[in-house]
């Protein structure tokens, strides 16, 4: 796209991202909102983006020897369907999301899906590993922020994987739906028992929006 195509495009958006902040529902209505209305989990769960995480995440499940898996946030389940895993759960804020991947792996013994209500999330740890995979930028509300950390944290037994971009962006720069932050020292700071094991560079971003999302392994201990 010429310069001038791409600085009128800016331009709207300097116009147009206000207003929408000013009229975002919250992060769970949004999600409903959007599935209900037939749309996905975004462009980070699909094509090359879905094939990378599932690749990483099933080396990690084999060499490991994991069991069991919990996912918060399981969207759409179009990542998930590469996803091997020999029990897993997903949780997501979306109800729609969640009918939606228990009709899609109807056939899977292998997965269950419920809708992820904070008040209501199961005293941990009852899994091997815990995700967050593409979750944490839309963690618009710092409670919510906080509670989701506390949830991952809390339900694994072994280890913790966030998929996610580690910055902090100014949130007048991003989508309403968008809010980039460092999540590194939160977890260092509050979970002194988890140690970051190693973090993988991730691919290019999958929106020219966003900053690039890398995979941060955490281990208990
Ligand atoms: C970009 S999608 C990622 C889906 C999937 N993890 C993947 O990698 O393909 C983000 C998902 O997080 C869910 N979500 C947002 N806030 C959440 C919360 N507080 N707890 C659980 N899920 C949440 C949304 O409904 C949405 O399905």
């Amino acid at each position: 796209m010429s310069r001038v195509g791409t600085s009128m495009i800016d331009l709207a958006r300097q116009i147009v991202r206000p207003a929408r902040r000013r009229i975002f529902p919250g992060s769970a209505a949004y999600w409903e909102r959007r599935y209900r209305r037939g749309g996905t989990s975004g462009p980070g769960s699909a094509g090359t983006h879905r094939e990378f995480k599932a690749r990483f995440l099933n080396d990690f499940v084999d060499r490991h020897g994991v069991e069991s898996v919990v996912e918060l946030g399981c969207g759409d389940g179009s990542q998930l369907e590469l996803g091997r895993y020999p029990h897993y759960v997903g949780y997501d804020v979306s109800e729609t999301a969640v009918d939606a991947c228990s009709a899609r792996f109807a056939s899977d013994p292998t997965k269950e899906f419920r809708t992820y209500d904070p008040a209501e999330f199961p005293a941990g740890p009852f899994a091997e590993l815990s995700l967050s995979l593409d979750v944490i930028l839309h963690l618009i509300e710092d409670d919510v922020f906080d509670v989701h950390l506390d949830h991952l944290f809390g339900a694994s037994q072994r280890f913790v994987i966030i998929y996610g971009a580690d910055v902090d962006m100014d949130p007048k720069k991003t989508a309403a739906h968008c809010r980039f932050r460092r999540f590194t020292p939160v977890i260092e700071s509050r979970y002194p028992a988890w140690h970051l094991d190693g973090v993988t560079e991730g691919l290019a971003p999958a929106t020219r929006e966003g900053p690039r999302t890398d995979f941060f392994v955490y281990r208990l201990g």
